[in-house]
């Protein structure tokens, strides 16, 4: 057994003996090399037993418990006082999207074409998506990935992002958690789909494509898509899911200021939209159906490409930066997350978020608590299935092996747009079957309050899909009340919600409802899923 430090120094830290990491054995080590304010020597030997480093060049293996966190956490918190926010400096940012594939010994299964049942070559997938971000796809095996400088530039317009102490939450609640959130909705857009819309934009402004089709549920990533379509001057046309284009009209407004065309999805502009107009009159549309329709005007359009706010790999690796930010941030001050919590839609803010940290999982450096949030009313995770599925409804695209409700499922107009679709990124649902994170479906009604309570003592005034998110943590810290225990609970708060408000007067009026679907709902999604051979599943 080799440890992890190999040197220390005494120095003076306001009165009391404090030592300082000289050298470390690893690089992971070296980031742990922080100032300690101790008492006594033998806390000190405690934590170098705690930090074991691997034989060799294994890649980095520290084994750490719970308690140890605890002290770890418990002895910074005590010699570096943790401010409101704690922001990084540019130089800090990331410089490489963290690709969590290569550390997952069980990888997510390949995409496969509808009709050969063969796993989806570089080809056909270049027929709708950009060709570096198909390249970025099917990469199960690079660890880190350059972002762009044009794109490191961009990412400056509005990040770092915070990680803000919840003080304010804390004390409302009178619990002994600590409590972090990651804000994304710093900008424009409003929410953390920025970070993919400026990659997926500038991959295809570098194709020397004319513009790009996508899909909108809440309406924040066609924001974004168009925010970053106007800065690199490409075309954007976007599909909304029809329920959130009456809801909000303002977002629709925004994507029009910024030169993007929104149509209410499902329409008539396509094949598949007039198919599913037929079939479900009337029908609020979903995530799934403006899917449908972008891929079909992207592929019927010369120089066009179709991009995804979510569910793709591509997309978890460009949200990585929230993570790789969070995790420079806790860094800063020594903190080791006991828990962290993200909603989930298709998976990307969640995977973002968690991603360094289920490296560190899955390298077995460290442990931590992952829970994923979602709507009851959409339980893709809690009561779906592991299957292979179309991503839309229409059936055009790839099949993909994930937590799915069936793609003919629609939910019911749930007021967080945004977390209304059928599936889940294929990383996250692997990591789930695999029984690395947890997830939790919570009704409308219960993320509304939860949403108020935060919004009443944090200021900010939260997206409902983000909500979920501070529901769940706002469950946690009660808990750690009962029990005495001080959590270090970490959770994304995705986006702001000032084009929400419909839904918080309906809350606020009483008349929202929570709709949970029967198991009968369910099965009719179920039935419609793709026959896969047996070898497959
Ligand atoms: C504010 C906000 N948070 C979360 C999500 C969920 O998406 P994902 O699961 O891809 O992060 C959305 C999707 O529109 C959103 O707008």
């Amino acid at each position: 057994m080799k440890y992890a430090l190999s040197g220390y120094e005494n120095i003076n830290l306001g009165g009391t003996a404090g030592f300082k990491l000289l050298s470390h054995e690893t690089e992971n080590v070296s980031r742990t090399g922080v100032f300690y304010s101790i008492e006594k020597p033998f806390r000190l030997s405690y934590r170098i037993k705690a930090l074991r480093v691997p034989e060799s060049n294994e890649p980095g293996r520290l084994q750490d418990d719970a308690t140890c966190k605890r002290k770890e956490n418990a002895i910074m918190a005590n010699s570096k006082e943790i401010p409101y926010k704690i922001y990084l400096e540019e130089s800090e940012m990331p410089k490489q999207w963290y690709n969590l594939r290569a550390d997952m010994k069980n990888k997510p299964a390949p995409l496969l074409n509808p009709g050969t049942m063969k796993p989806m070559t570089a080809e056909e997938l270049g027929q709708v998506f950009c060709k570096e971000l198909v390249d970025q796809e099917l990469d199960d095996t690079t660890p880190y990935i350059d972002i762009p400088q044009e794109i490191q530039d961009f990412y400056k317009m509005y990040r770092p992002s915070p990680l803000v102490r919840a003080y304010c939450l804390e004390k409302k609640l009178g619990t002994p958690a600590k409590i972090y959130y990651k804000f994304e909705g710093n900008n424009t857009s409003g929410s953390h789909k920025l970070n993919s819309a400026i990659a997926q934009a500038y991959y295809a402004k570098k194709q020397g494509l004319k513009g790009v089709t996508t899909e909108t549920g809440a309406g924040q990533w066609g924001t974004a898509l168009s925010m970053a379509c106007a800065y690199l001057d490409l075309d954007c046309q976007v599909y909304m899911v029809k329920c959130s284009y009456e809801q909000k009209p303002f977002r629709r407004e925004v994507m029009r200021t910024y030169g993007a065309s929104v149509t209410p999805s499902p329409s008539d502009t396509t094949e598949i939209g007039r198919k599913i107009l037929k079939e479900h009159p009337g029908t609020s549309g979903s995530l799934g159906c403006a899917i449908s329709e972008a891929v079909e005007k992207a592929t019927h359009q010369e120089g066009y490409r179709y991009v995804l706010g979510s569910v793709l790999n591509q997309v978890l690796l460009h949200q990585t930066v929230i993570g790789l930010e969070t995790k420079t941030a806790l860094n800063k001050y020594g903190i080791v997350p006991d828990m962290i919590i993200g909603c989930a839609g298709g998976g990307s803010n969640l995977g973002g978020l968690i991603s360094p940290f289920m490296g560190e999982k899955l390298r077995g450096e460290r442990d931590y608590q992952i829970i994923a949030v979602e709507p009851a009313s959409c339980p893709s995770f809690t009561r779906g299935k592991f299957a292979y599925d179309f991503c839309d409804t229409g059936m055009v695209t790839p099949l993909q092996k994930m937590y799915t409700l069936g793609s003919n499922f629609i939910p019911s107009a749930n007021h967080a747009g945004g977390l209304r679709y059928h599936g889940m990124s294929a990383v996250l649902s692997q990591l789930y079957h695999d029984g690395l994170m947890e997830a939790r479906a919570v009704e409308q009604t219960s993320v509304f309050a939860a949403a108020e309570e935060f919004a009443r003592v944090e200021g900010i005034l939260p997206a409902p899909e983000s909500a979920h998110a501070i529901k769940v943590a706002i469950d946690e810290a009660k808990k750690c009340k009962e029990t005495g225990e001080e959590k270090t609970i970490v959770f994304g708060l995705t986006g702001t919600g000032y084009f929400d408000m419909y839904a918080y007067e309906s809350f606020n009026d009483g008349k929202m409802t929570d709709y949970i679907p029967t198991d009968e709902d369910l099965e009719a999604g179920f039935a419609g899923l793709p026959k896969v051979p047996e070898d497959l599943m």
